[in-house]
């Protein structure tokens, strides 16, 4: 049975994972190379407690419990030789990934498992330099930002892991509230990021050829596909409409619609100009340097009301 926990690199994601693991009672190391992460992580942890606690999903016993569960390590030997578990978020980097996962294989215990959280590297390439016994405790738990908020994480189900070990991952990730999609093929972007490169590129095309502005191509997918998506599956959603629709309305449509097998140019040209969205104040939509706080707030209690009304639906 997976107890401990070891996230390493204390970045976007790795940070986010510990707090979620050790926010549901799991003792958790952490191992960042970098000091000044190292000195924030605990700190980063905290206020993302912070926010549960004013919106109520946590309080601040629990909050302070949750923190003295958490350590952080300046090797990587201390925090993962009694790990049960250990998921690597560093950056995203085959030749880092590949050498941590030496040094994992030789400072865990032999019956860890290894996790990687790579978004697009393929686990044949991961592995590629293990033996079949490490291959068989390696996996691809592919989380989605931000950590504390989304429920999915993609399972891999697609080395010579043995079932039950599938099967505690999988109960170690319902243990804390989140949706495993068990993922059976090793496609680079997995299910999700696939699936959403899938809208993105129309949405990017659309704005393009200047269809419409850019609030009302966004209105037009959250009021619309993305509003039956909170709640209910494409395939669900190609049941409900009728199969047979969905073939004459393909035969239609896809034909007229952006089939570019590279991101879309304006993403690049807004690149160019340093229009980067969010972090540089300007992308398809403004956030002045003021707002910036009180815009992101917003976005997480919108995810977080989401999360809430979605465990109506289990
Ligand atoms: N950011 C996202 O939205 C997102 C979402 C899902 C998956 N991912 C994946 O998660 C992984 C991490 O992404 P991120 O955005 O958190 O990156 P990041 O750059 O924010 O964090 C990486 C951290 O790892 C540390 N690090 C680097 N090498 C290390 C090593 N050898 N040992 C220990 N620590 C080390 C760095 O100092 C840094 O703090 C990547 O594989 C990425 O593809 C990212």
């Amino acid at each position: 049975m997976i107890k401990k926990i070891a996230v390493i690199g204390a970045g976007t994601m790795g940070h986010a994972i510990a707090g979620c693991f050790a926010r549901f009672g799991y003792p958790v190391s952490v191992y960042e190379s970098f000091e000044e992460v190292r000195n924030t992580c605990k700190e980063k942890i905290k206020n993302q407690y912070a926010f549960l606690c004013e919106e109520g999903v946590m309080d601040a016993t629990g909050s302070e419990a949750a923190l003295d569960r958490i350590a952080i390590y300046a090797d990587l030997k201390p925090a993962v030789q009694d790990a049960d578990y250990v998921i690597e978020a560093i950056p995203e980097r085959l030749d880092l990934k590949q050498g941590l996962f030496d040094n994992l294989i030789e400072s865990c215990p032999a019956e860890t498992v290894i996790a990687s959280n790579t978004s697009s590297i393929a686990f044949s390439d991961l592995t590629a330099k293990m033996g079949i016994a490490d291959k068989a405790r390696t996996m691809v738990c592919h989380w989605y930002n931000p950590a504390h908020l989304i429920p999915l994480v993609e399972l891999s189900c697609f080395g010579n892991m043995p079932e039950e070990t599938y099967l505690e991952v999988e109960a170690l990730y319902r243990s804390i509230e989140k949706r495993p999609a068990k993922v059976l093929k090793d496609i680079p972007g997995l299910l999700a990021n696939r699936i959403q490169q899938g809208v993105a590129r129309e949405v990017f095309s659309l704005m393009e050829m200047g269809a419409a502005d850019a609030k009302d191509i966004d209105t037009a997918l959250k009021y619309g596909p993305a509003f039956r998506y909170a709640t209910t599956g494409q395939l669900e959603v190609a049941d409900f409409g009728g199969l047979d629709i969905w073939c004459i309305v393909g035969d239609n449509l896809l034909a007229a619609m952006d089939r570019s097998p590279q991101a879309s140019p304006l993403l690049r040209e807004k690149v160019k100009e340093g229009k980067l969205g969010f972090k540089s104040g300007e992308g398809f939509f403004n956030y002045p340097e003021g707002q910036k706080q009180e815009i992101l707030n917003q976005f997480n209690r919108r995810l977080l009301k989401q999360l809430q009304v979605s465990k109506q639906y289990d």
